[in-house]
Protein backbone atom coordinates (compact mmCIF):
# COMPACT_ATOMS: atom_id res chain seq x y z
CA UNK A 1 0.00 0.00 0.00
CA UNK A 2 1.89 3.31 -0.65
CA UNK A 3 1.48 6.14 1.34
CA UNK A 4 2.10 9.59 1.37
CA UNK A 5 2.56 12.54 3.84
CA UNK A 6 1.87 15.25 3.64
CA UNK A 7 4.02 18.17 6.05
CA UNK A 8 6.48 15.80 6.39
CA UNK A 9 9.09 18.64 7.26
CA UNK A 10 7.58 18.77 11.02
CA UNK A 11 7.58 16.83 14.12
CA UNK A 12 4.50 14.62 13.79
CA UNK A 13 5.16 14.67 9.71
CA UNK A 14 9.08 13.16 11.01
CA UNK A 15 7.35 10.67 13.13
CA UNK A 16 4.80 9.58 10.23
CA UNK A 17 8.07 8.91 7.93
CA UNK A 18 9.80 7.24 10.51
CA UNK A 19 6.49 4.69 11.88
CA UNK A 20 5.96 3.84 7.61
CA UNK A 21 9.48 3.36 6.52
CA UNK A 22 9.36 0.64 9.09
CA UNK A 23 5.83 -0.92 8.05
CA UNK A 24 5.83 -3.77 6.64
CA UNK A 25 2.49 -3.20 4.39
CA UNK A 26 3.19 0.10 3.88
CA UNK A 27 5.75 1.63 1.04
CA UNK A 28 6.61 5.66 1.52
CA UNK A 29 5.41 7.27 -1.89
CA UNK A 30 5.82 11.01 -1.14
CA UNK A 31 6.56 13.69 1.91
CA UNK A 32 5.56 17.23 1.15
CA UNK A 33 7.51 20.28 2.26
CA UNK A 34 6.85 23.99 1.04
CA UNK A 35 9.70 25.06 2.37
CA UNK A 36 12.20 22.15 2.18
CA UNK A 37 10.67 20.86 -1.17
CA UNK A 38 13.80 19.06 -3.31
CA UNK A 39 15.86 18.71 -0.68
CA UNK A 40 16.73 14.93 1.01
CA UNK A 41 14.15 14.21 4.01
CA UNK A 42 16.95 12.93 6.07
CA UNK A 43 18.48 16.68 6.11
CA UNK A 44 15.17 17.65 8.53
CA UNK A 45 14.81 14.06 10.27
CA UNK A 46 18.47 13.27 10.20
CA UNK A 47 17.38 9.62 12.58
CA UNK A 48 16.23 8.41 9.09
CA UNK A 49 19.31 8.76 7.53
CA UNK A 50 20.43 5.39 5.66
CA UNK A 51 16.54 4.42 5.89
CA UNK A 52 15.45 6.97 3.19
CA UNK A 53 16.54 8.74 0.13
CA UNK A 54 13.61 10.49 -0.36
CA UNK A 55 13.48 14.02 -0.92
CA UNK A 56 10.77 16.72 -0.09
CA UNK A 57 8.19 17.28 -2.66
CA UNK A 58 6.23 20.37 -3.13
CA UNK A 59 2.42 19.66 -1.42
CA UNK A 60 0.55 20.39 -5.43
CA UNK A 61 3.18 17.70 -6.56
CA UNK A 62 1.77 15.07 -4.58
CA UNK A 63 0.20 12.01 -6.48
CA UNK A 64 -2.23 9.63 -6.53
CA UNK A 65 -1.12 6.74 -4.15
CA UNK A 66 -3.31 5.16 -1.58
CA UNK A 67 -3.69 6.93 1.31
CA UNK A 68 -2.61 10.31 2.54
CA UNK A 69 -1.66 11.13 6.57
CA UNK A 70 -1.66 14.89 6.66
CA UNK A 71 0.65 16.59 9.54
CA UNK A 72 0.41 20.36 7.98
CA UNK A 73 -2.45 22.45 7.92
CA UNK A 74 -4.75 23.20 10.69
CA UNK A 75 -6.70 25.93 8.82
CA UNK A 76 -8.99 25.59 6.46
CA UNK A 77 -7.60 27.67 2.89
CA UNK A 78 -3.78 26.99 3.59
CA UNK A 79 -1.75 24.34 1.37
CA UNK A 80 -3.75 21.45 -0.10
CA UNK A 81 -7.46 21.75 0.74
CA UNK A 82 -8.94 18.74 2.04
CA UNK A 83 -10.63 18.01 -1.66
CA UNK A 84 -7.50 18.04 -3.72
CA UNK A 85 -6.31 15.42 -1.16
CA UNK A 86 -9.33 13.29 -1.07
CA UNK A 87 -9.18 13.61 -5.08
CA UNK A 88 -5.72 12.14 -4.59
CA UNK A 89 -6.69 9.35 -2.56
CA UNK A 90 -9.35 7.26 -1.08
CA UNK A 91 -8.43 7.21 2.23
CA UNK A 92 -7.06 10.56 4.18
CA UNK A 93 -5.99 10.42 7.99
CA UNK A 94 -5.80 14.20 9.40
CA UNK A 95 -3.70 14.24 12.28
CA UNK A 96 -4.46 18.11 12.51
CA UNK A 97 -7.55 19.62 15.01
CA UNK A 98 -9.76 20.88 11.51
CA UNK A 99 -11.95 17.49 11.79
CA UNK A 100 -12.00 16.28 15.35
CA UNK A 101 -15.02 18.03 16.72
CA UNK A 102 -18.12 16.84 14.79
CA UNK A 103 -20.08 20.54 14.73
CA UNK A 104 -19.42 23.87 13.03
CA UNK A 105 -20.15 25.83 16.35
CA UNK A 106 -18.51 23.87 18.77
CA UNK A 107 -15.36 24.36 16.32
CA UNK A 108 -16.06 28.07 16.12
CA UNK A 109 -16.34 28.88 19.67
CA UNK A 110 -13.17 26.60 20.77
CA UNK A 111 -10.67 27.41 17.91
CA UNK A 112 -12.01 30.99 17.23
CA UNK A 113 -12.02 30.20 13.24
CA UNK A 114 -13.95 28.96 10.22
CA UNK A 115 -14.71 25.32 10.51
CA UNK A 116 -14.69 22.84 7.94
CA UNK A 117 -18.22 22.40 6.38
CA UNK A 118 -20.47 20.75 8.42
CA UNK A 119 -20.89 17.81 5.59
CA UNK A 120 -17.13 17.39 5.84
CA UNK A 121 -17.26 16.77 9.55
CA UNK A 122 -20.23 14.85 9.24
CA UNK A 123 -17.90 12.71 7.14
CA UNK A 124 -14.92 12.33 9.13
CA UNK A 125 -14.86 9.01 12.33
CA UNK A 126 -13.01 10.41 14.95
CA UNK A 127 -9.70 8.51 14.67
CA UNK A 128 -9.40 6.68 18.44
CA UNK A 129 -9.63 3.34 17.92
CA UNK A 130 -10.16 2.39 21.27
CA UNK A 131 -13.55 4.30 20.47
CA UNK A 132 -14.79 3.98 17.41
CA UNK A 133 -12.78 0.38 15.98
CA UNK A 134 -15.68 -0.40 13.93
CA UNK A 135 -16.31 3.13 12.59
CA UNK A 136 -12.85 3.17 11.30
CA UNK A 137 -13.11 -0.34 9.31
CA UNK A 138 -13.10 1.46 5.54
CA UNK A 139 -13.78 4.86 6.40
CA UNK A 140 -12.28 7.43 3.66
CA UNK A 141 -11.79 10.07 6.67
CA UNK A 142 -10.47 10.28 9.54
CA UNK A 143 -9.69 12.73 12.00
CA UNK A 144 -6.43 13.00 14.24
CA UNK A 145 -6.76 13.32 18.26
CA UNK A 146 -4.95 15.85 20.49
CA UNK A 147 -2.55 14.92 21.99
CA UNK A 148 -3.30 15.56 25.63
CA UNK A 149 -7.14 14.52 24.59
CA UNK A 150 -6.10 10.95 24.29
CA UNK A 151 -4.78 10.50 27.64
CA UNK A 152 -7.87 12.20 29.40
CA UNK A 153 -10.19 10.00 27.29
CA UNK A 154 -8.59 6.64 27.75
CA UNK A 155 -8.20 7.89 31.68
CA UNK A 156 -11.54 8.87 32.30
CA UNK A 157 -13.21 6.59 29.44
CA UNK A 158 -13.75 3.43 31.65
CA UNK A 159 -16.05 5.88 34.75
CA UNK A 160 -17.70 7.36 31.68
CA UNK A 161 -18.89 3.78 30.53
CA UNK A 162 -19.79 2.71 33.92
CA UNK A 163 -22.02 6.04 34.85
CA UNK A 164 -19.97 6.77 37.09
CA UNK A 165 -21.43 10.38 38.96
CA UNK A 166 -18.91 12.98 39.84
CA UNK A 167 -20.17 15.87 42.32
CA UNK A 168 -17.74 18.52 40.41
CA UNK A 169 -16.11 18.83 37.15
CA UNK A 170 -13.09 16.16 36.57
CA UNK A 171 -9.62 18.79 37.01
CA UNK A 172 -7.48 18.03 34.54
CA UNK A 173 -3.73 18.82 34.36
CA UNK A 174 -2.02 17.71 31.46
CA UNK A 175 2.00 18.56 31.56
CA UNK A 176 3.69 18.91 27.98
CA UNK A 177 7.08 18.47 26.13
CA UNK A 178 7.64 21.19 24.37
CA UNK A 179 7.38 19.12 21.02
CA UNK A 180 3.53 19.23 21.32
CA UNK A 181 4.13 22.87 20.05
CA UNK A 182 5.42 21.94 16.85
CA UNK A 183 8.59 22.70 15.02
CA UNK A 184 7.68 26.41 14.07
CA UNK A 185 9.35 28.78 17.01
CA UNK A 186 7.81 31.60 18.98
CA UNK A 187 8.98 33.06 22.21
CA UNK A 188 7.26 30.63 24.41
CA UNK A 189 9.71 27.67 22.54
CA UNK A 190 12.83 30.19 22.90
CA UNK A 191 15.88 28.44 24.79
CA UNK A 192 15.83 31.09 27.62
CA UNK A 193 12.06 30.62 28.21
CA UNK A 194 11.34 26.86 27.24
CA UNK A 195 14.40 25.31 29.21
CA UNK A 196 13.42 24.42 32.81
CA UNK A 197 10.28 25.63 32.67
CA UNK A 198 7.14 24.49 34.58
CA UNK A 199 5.35 27.13 33.26
CA UNK A 200 0.91 26.78 33.26
CA UNK A 201 0.03 27.98 29.81
CA UNK A 202 -3.90 27.12 29.54
CA UNK A 203 -4.82 27.46 33.65
CA UNK A 204 -8.17 26.61 32.28
CA UNK A 205 -9.64 25.90 28.75
CA UNK A 206 -7.68 24.08 27.43
CA UNK A 207 -8.74 23.12 24.01
CA UNK A 208 -8.85 19.62 24.39
CA UNK A 209 -11.62 19.63 26.81
CA UNK A 210 -13.89 20.32 23.75
CA UNK A 211 -12.33 16.70 22.45
CA UNK A 212 -12.79 14.94 25.55
CA UNK A 213 -16.18 16.06 26.61
CA UNK A 214 -17.26 15.22 22.97
CA UNK A 215 -16.01 11.72 23.20
CA UNK A 216 -16.82 10.68 26.61
CA UNK A 217 -20.90 12.15 25.64
CA UNK A 218 -20.18 14.89 28.62
CA UNK A 219 -20.48 18.99 28.70
CA UNK A 220 -17.31 20.61 28.53
CA UNK A 221 -18.70 22.47 31.82
CA UNK A 222 -17.92 18.76 33.56
CA UNK A 223 -14.30 18.84 32.80
CA UNK A 224 -11.73 21.87 34.07
CA UNK A 225 -8.75 21.52 31.77
CA UNK A 226 -5.28 22.75 32.63
CA UNK A 227 -1.81 22.73 30.37
CA UNK A 228 1.27 23.19 31.52
CA UNK A 229 4.58 23.31 29.88
CA UNK A 230 7.55 21.16 31.64
CA UNK A 231 10.84 20.01 30.72
CA UNK A 232 10.71 17.21 28.20
CA UNK A 233 10.92 17.43 24.57
CA UNK A 234 8.90 14.22 24.11
CA UNK A 235 5.78 13.45 26.37
CA UNK A 236 2.69 13.99 28.40
CA UNK A 237 1.57 13.32 31.80
CA UNK A 238 -2.16 13.63 32.83
CA UNK A 239 -3.77 13.58 36.38
CA UNK A 240 -7.40 13.66 36.55
CA UNK A 241 -8.90 14.54 39.80
CA UNK A 242 -12.12 12.66 40.14
CA UNK A 243 -14.84 13.48 43.22
CA UNK A 244 -17.28 10.80 42.92
CA UNK A 245 -21.07 10.67 43.99
CA UNK A 246 -20.87 7.20 45.52
CA UNK A 247 -17.75 5.69 47.39
CA UNK A 248 -16.12 2.84 45.62
CA UNK A 249 -13.26 0.48 46.59
CA UNK A 250 -9.68 -0.03 45.16
CA UNK A 251 -10.51 -3.42 44.02
CA UNK A 252 -13.88 -1.94 42.08
CA UNK A 253 -11.23 0.65 40.25
CA UNK A 254 -9.01 -1.89 39.11
CA UNK A 255 -11.68 -4.14 37.88
CA UNK A 256 -13.06 -1.56 35.85
CA UNK A 257 -9.79 -0.61 34.18
CA UNK A 258 -9.20 -4.11 33.34
CA UNK A 259 -12.59 -4.87 31.63
CA UNK A 260 -12.17 -1.47 29.51
CA UNK A 261 -8.94 -2.35 28.41
CA UNK A 262 -8.30 -6.24 28.36
CA UNK A 263 -8.58 -6.48 24.53
CA UNK A 264 -6.96 -3.02 23.56
CA UNK A 265 -2.91 -3.82 22.33
CA UNK A 266 -1.87 0.01 23.06
CA UNK A 267 -3.52 0.82 26.92
CA UNK A 268 -1.91 -0.72 29.94
CA UNK A 269 -2.67 -0.21 33.27
CA UNK A 270 0.39 0.94 35.76
CA UNK A 271 -1.35 0.76 38.88
CA UNK A 272 0.68 -0.90 41.42
CA UNK A 273 1.05 -0.33 45.19
CA UNK A 274 4.32 0.39 45.28
CA UNK A 275 7.71 0.73 43.71
CA UNK A 276 9.06 3.52 41.21
CA UNK A 277 7.68 2.74 38.74
CA UNK A 278 3.88 2.27 40.12
CA UNK A 279 1.99 4.86 37.94
CA UNK A 280 1.89 6.23 34.35
CA UNK A 281 5.54 8.12 33.09
CA UNK A 282 5.63 9.70 30.05
CA UNK A 283 9.61 8.50 29.74
CA UNK A 284 9.67 5.52 29.26
CA UNK A 285 7.22 5.62 26.14
CA UNK A 286 9.06 7.31 23.86
CA UNK A 287 8.70 5.97 20.58
CA UNK A 288 5.80 3.61 21.41
CA UNK A 289 2.07 3.91 20.54
CA UNK A 290 1.32 2.94 23.69
CA UNK A 291 -0.85 5.26 26.41
CA UNK A 292 -0.50 4.03 29.87
CA UNK A 293 -3.46 4.64 32.59
CA UNK A 294 -3.19 4.87 36.43
CA UNK A 295 -4.95 5.33 39.52
CA UNK A 296 -5.05 5.83 43.17
CA UNK A 297 -8.18 5.91 45.53
CA UNK A 298 -8.04 7.41 48.95
CA UNK A 299 -9.02 6.05 51.98
CA UNK A 300 -12.85 7.38 51.62
CA UNK A 301 -13.33 5.96 48.35
CA UNK A 302 -14.57 9.13 46.57
CA UNK A 303 -11.58 10.73 45.98
CA UNK A 304 -9.95 9.41 43.04
CA UNK A 305 -7.07 10.50 41.32
CA UNK A 306 -6.92 9.25 37.57
CA UNK A 307 -3.21 9.26 35.06
CA UNK A 308 -2.28 8.92 32.02
CA UNK A 309 1.10 9.10 29.98
CA UNK A 310 1.87 8.17 26.36
CA UNK A 311 4.65 10.32 23.59
CA UNK A 312 2.47 13.26 22.17
CA UNK A 313 4.10 12.28 18.76
CA UNK A 314 2.87 8.59 18.89
CA UNK A 315 -0.06 7.42 20.69
CA UNK A 316 -0.86 11.34 20.36
CA UNK A 317 -0.34 12.18 17.07
CA UNK A 318 1.67 9.70 14.20
CA UNK A 319 1.92 6.63 16.17
CA UNK A 320 -2.56 6.78 16.60
CA UNK A 321 -2.80 7.72 12.88
CA UNK A 322 -1.04 4.68 11.77
CA UNK A 323 -3.03 2.41 14.47
CA UNK A 324 -6.11 3.98 12.76
CA UNK A 325 -5.20 3.42 9.30
CA UNK A 326 -4.46 -0.36 10.03
CA UNK A 327 -7.87 -0.66 10.94
CA UNK A 328 -9.51 1.26 8.24
CA UNK A 329 -7.71 -0.69 5.47
CA UNK A 330 -8.49 -4.49 7.67
CA UNK A 331 -4.75 -4.71 9.30
CA UNK A 332 -4.02 -6.38 12.35
CA UNK A 333 -3.83 -2.65 13.68
CA UNK A 334 -0.54 -3.12 15.23
CA UNK A 335 1.54 -3.69 12.36
CA UNK A 336 4.22 -0.98 12.23
CA UNK A 337 3.85 -0.30 16.04
CA UNK A 338 5.38 -2.83 17.97
CA UNK A 339 8.22 -0.92 19.60
CA UNK A 340 8.63 -1.11 23.46
CA UNK A 341 10.45 1.90 23.65
CA UNK A 342 14.00 2.52 26.13
CA UNK A 343 14.79 1.84 29.77
CA UNK A 344 17.14 3.50 30.55
CA UNK A 345 16.61 6.61 28.88
N1 LIG B 1 3.19 18.17 17.90
C1 LIG B 1 2.32 17.37 18.47
O1 LIG B 1 2.58 16.81 19.54
C2 LIG B 1 0.97 17.12 17.86
C3 LIG B 1 0.14 16.16 18.46
C4 LIG B 1 -1.12 15.91 17.90
C5 LIG B 1 -1.51 16.58 16.76
N2 LIG B 1 -0.68 17.52 16.21
C6 LIG B 1 -1.14 18.19 14.98
O2 LIG B 1 -0.35 17.70 13.92
C7 LIG B 1 -0.12 18.74 12.96
C8 LIG B 1 1.38 18.92 12.77
O3 LIG B 1 1.96 19.25 14.02
P1 LIG B 1 3.52 19.43 14.17
O4 LIG B 1 3.77 19.58 15.61
O5 LIG B 1 4.25 18.39 13.43
O6 LIG B 1 3.72 20.83 13.44
P2 LIG B 1 5.05 21.42 12.79
O7 LIG B 1 6.24 20.77 13.39
O8 LIG B 1 4.91 22.89 12.86
O9 LIG B 1 4.99 20.95 11.26
C9 LIG B 1 3.98 21.29 10.38
C10 LIG B 1 4.46 20.92 8.97
O10 LIG B 1 3.39 21.02 8.03
C11 LIG B 1 3.72 21.93 6.99
N3 LIG B 1 2.49 22.69 6.70
C12 LIG B 1 2.04 23.79 7.33
N4 LIG B 1 0.87 24.20 6.77
C13 LIG B 1 0.59 23.31 5.79
C14 LIG B 1 -0.44 23.18 4.84
N5 LIG B 1 -1.43 24.05 4.81
N6 LIG B 1 -0.44 22.15 3.96
C15 LIG B 1 0.55 21.24 3.98
N7 LIG B 1 1.59 21.33 4.85
C16 LIG B 1 1.60 22.34 5.74
C17 LIG B 1 4.82 22.78 7.54
O11 LIG B 1 5.54 23.51 6.58
P3 LIG B 1 6.31 23.05 5.25
O12 LIG B 1 5.33 22.42 4.26
O13 LIG B 1 6.85 24.31 4.68
O14 LIG B 1 7.39 22.09 5.63
C18 LIG B 1 5.56 21.78 8.44
O15 LIG B 1 6.45 20.97 7.77
C19 LIG B 1 -0.81 19.99 13.51
O16 LIG B 1 -2.06 20.06 12.89
C20 LIG B 1 -0.98 19.69 15.00
O17 LIG B 1 -2.14 20.31 15.52
C21 LIG B 1 0.55 17.79 16.72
Amino acid sequence: MRVSVVGGAGYVGGELVRLLLGHPECQLAQVTSASHRGKPVTMVHPNLRGFTDLRFVAPPDLERCDAVVVAGADEPGQGLSLDDLRGRAPLVVDCGTRLRLRHQATFRQWYGTESEPQSVLDAAVYGLPELHRAGLAGAPLISGVGCSAVGTILALLPLARAGWALTSPACVEARFGSSAGGSQPDLGSHHPERSRAVRVFAPEGHRHAAEVAQALGWSSEQLSYAGVAVEMVRGISISVRCFLAEAVTEREVRELFRATYADEPFVRLVAQRSGLHRLPDPRWLSGTNLCDVGFSLDRSGLRLSLFAALDNLGKGSAGNAIQALNCATGMDERTGLTFTGLHPL
